[in-house]
């Protein structure tokens, strides 16, 4: 089962719309997996005991994890913390994300540098590869409720663009040529 993942308008509207172009133009799996975001879908209905979020973990090494609701009510510093999300950023890990409920949208950069606007909801894992451009918002239901997964101690640090000089920025650039 795949994602939808379609690219964006460029209009400064509110940030949680879908921004769709008109006529829509979708992003295939192919091209993302072609930017390194690979896609799991699960039962997020069984998170506690599914063996097959087991098997991905131990296969993937994500030996951390926790659990996030990104609401207005129980996130500390709602507000700031969105804006902070939205900005286009990269990590210096991957970044892995299982929604257990609700809706989120993640953007990435295309190798022509467009944004391409992936929805998610409940079952779906994603992950980042490190040094991808990337930022995140909720969608118009305001809440979604997401597993972070790491590989041994998690470090959350974002580094706003432009992060060019960082090696594994140009490593991930180098990636590109080859798919
Ligand atoms: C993060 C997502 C929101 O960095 O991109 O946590
Ligand atoms: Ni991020």
């Amino acid at each position: 089962m795949s994602i939808e993942a379609w690219y964006m308008d460029s209009s400064d509207e509110d940030q949680r719309k879908p921004h769709r172009l008109t006529p829509n133009q979708p992003a295939s799996m192919e091209q993302l997996r072609q930017l390194g975001v690979f896609h799991w879908k699960l039962n997020a209905d069984i998170y506690e005991t599914d063996p097959e979020l087991e098997q991905i973990r131990k296969d993937q090494g994500y030996s951390y994890m926790d659990i996030v609701a990104v609401e207005k009510d129980t996130l500390p510093h709602y507000e700031e913390t969105l804006k902070m999300f939205f900005k286009e950023h990269l990590h210096l890990d991957d970044e892995i994300r299982y929604i257990l409920d609700g809706r989120a949208y993640f953007d990435v950069r295309d190798k022509q540098d467009r944004w391409i606007r992936i929805s998610m909801s409940k079952g779906d894992l994603i992950t980042l590869p490190a040094g991808i451009y990337h930022r995140f918002t909720l969608d118009e239901t305001n809440y979604t409720k997401a597993m972070r997964l790491f590989v041994g101690e998690p470090v959350w640090k974002a580094y706003n663009r432009p992060a060019d000089d960082f090696e594994i920025r140009q490593k991930y650039l180098a990636s590109l040529q080859e798919s």
